[in-house]
């Protein structure tokens, strides 16, 4: 019962529902990230407010310990706070000085330099501080580039809030106007499809072929499976055929896939070469970061000398890259040190993938042997047991249960990291097992 499971939440949790109760006086919905309401409020409980992290492990206000599947947002491939990189942050704190100088320095080429020697597609890279910053960026350059107009994207695709690209995130995909204020003129230039129908994209190219600049695609680690990786391969390869016969655009967005899926992200992982690549969150290193980077000749536009130097007109310039933040060396330096130990340790990316199958197919046996339907999602490093099957009211219960057992996996699902051991595997699974146990009644109710 949502009811029992509720009450031993509140009774753990009296600090973050006091803090929450001052959030939602001082901040819409209480949250700087929709998301992160993790819709608990709907059944009247609030987002844990969390104090301390240190490896997969966090720590609420409430003293409570959770083992974390979040890991910041999905940034935190090597774990919080790893040595290397913290060393490197309190070196630069404590021994050179400033946090953000907003001029250039040598360690913004050397993260540029690395991100090229990784992912071979990306010959010049420009930094900004968001996803949502990067995604934009790249599809003015695609337009700048092709001089053309359409944008194909995934139905349900996530991109950021940007105007380009917030169209058909939410269902119902019918209902085109995504946000109160944003202008629908914009989405004239979009069109949305179905991710993995090749019929469905390669007739969507056809049928735009004219005005067509890019198709901007995110690779879900949480709605495929390990068995998709063949159809996905071939997915991606069909769409850059159609692309470069066409004279458009293929963007990976890889901001969660970016050095999380292999070195050279989802397009090693795929096997394919985009054009226009963003990225995010593992590349900053547990600090803010986007990057949108590709073949020279496409950055090259964005490149302002030109127009300084009076060799071309403002209107000839791809004008991207204008934060204040860009380029922060503890940004800079947190990345390098970051994709340094990556770039280092290819055993990092087989552990992944083999905890990731062993939490998944744990999953499966558990609800296998309830004689429960749920579907477990998820590759490489990534699982989701997929409830869409119930209610509201049930999924949350779930969560709260996740959360009173101390696993910290909103939605619920997971993006492992380097140092989570069995320990914490077997943690995950046993909470699971719980629940399957707890929730039994409940859950035989789906059809
Ligand atoms: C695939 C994808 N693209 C873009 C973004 C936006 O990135 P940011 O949150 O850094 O603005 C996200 C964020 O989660 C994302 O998952």
């Amino acid at each position: 019962m949502l009811k029992e499971a509720l009450e031993e939440f509140k009774k753990k949790t009296p600090k973050s529902q006091e803090i929450y109760k001052r959030a939602l006086q001082v901040m819409p919905g209480g949250v700087s990230h929709n998301l992160r309401t993790w819709k608990l409020p709907s059944v009247g409980a609030y987002p844990i407010h969390i104090k301390a992290a240190e490896g997969c492990h966090i720590w609420d206000v409430d003293d409570n310990e959770y083992v974390d599947n979040w890991m910041g947002h999905m940034t935190a491939i090597l774990g919080h706070n790893p040595e290397p990189v913290v060393k490197a942050l309190r070196e630069q704190l404590i021994m050179v000085g400033g946090t953000h100088w907003g001029i250039v320095n040598e360690k913004q080429v050397e993260l540029a330099e690395l991100v090229s020697r990784m992912v071979p597609s990306v010959e010049m890279v420009r930094f900004c501080s968001s996803g949502n910053e990067a995604t934009m960026y790249a599809v003015r350059l695609a337009r700048g580039y092709t001089g053309k107009k359409v944008v194909i994207k995934a139905f349900g695709g996530w991109h950021g809030y940007n105007p380009l690209l917030n169209w058909y995130h939410l269902k119902p995909f019918e209902e085109i106007n995504e946000s109160k204020g944003q202008v629908l003129d914009n989405a004239e230039y979009v069109r949305g499809v179905h991710f993995g129908n090749i019929e469905n994209i390669l007739d969507t190219i056809r049928k735009n072929k004219e005005n067509l600049a890019c198709v901007i695609l995110e690779i879900s680690m949480t709605k495929n499976r390990e068995q998709d990786r063949k159809k996905i391969t071939e997915y991606l390869g069909s769409v850059k055929e159609a692309l470069k016969k066409h004279n458009a655009l293929l963007i990976l967005d890889e901001v969660i896939t970016g050095f999380r899926l292999a070195q050279g992200g989802a397009q090693e992982y795929f096997g394919v070469n985009a054009d226009l690549t963003t990225f995010g969150k593992i590349l900053g290193g547990g600090m803010p970061i986007g990057a949108v980077g590709g073949r020279e000749e496409i950055l090259r536009l964005a490149n302002v000398v030109d127009w300084q130097a009076g060799r071309k007109k403002k209107s000839d310039i791809v004008w991207i890259g204008g934060g204040t933040f860009s380029g922060n060396i503890m940004t800079m330096i947190a990345g390098i040190e970051t994709l340094k130990i990556l770039k280092k340790n290819k055993s990092i990316y087989d552990n992944l993938e083999k905890t990731g199958r062993e939490i998944r197919s744990s999953f499966r046996k558990i609800f296998n042997e309830a004689g429960l339907p749920f579907e477990v999602l998820g590759i490489q490093s990534a699982f989701k047991p997929n409830l869409h099957s119930l209610s509201l009211k049930s999924r949350m219960e779930w969560v709260i249960r996740l959360l009173n057992k101390g696993v910290f996996g909103h939605r619920p699902e997971g993006y492992l990291s380097s140092v989570h051991n069995s320990k914490d595997v077997k943690k995950n699974v046993m909470a699971v097992y719980s629940i399957v146990e707890e929730m039994k009644n409940e859950l035989k109710k789906i059809d």
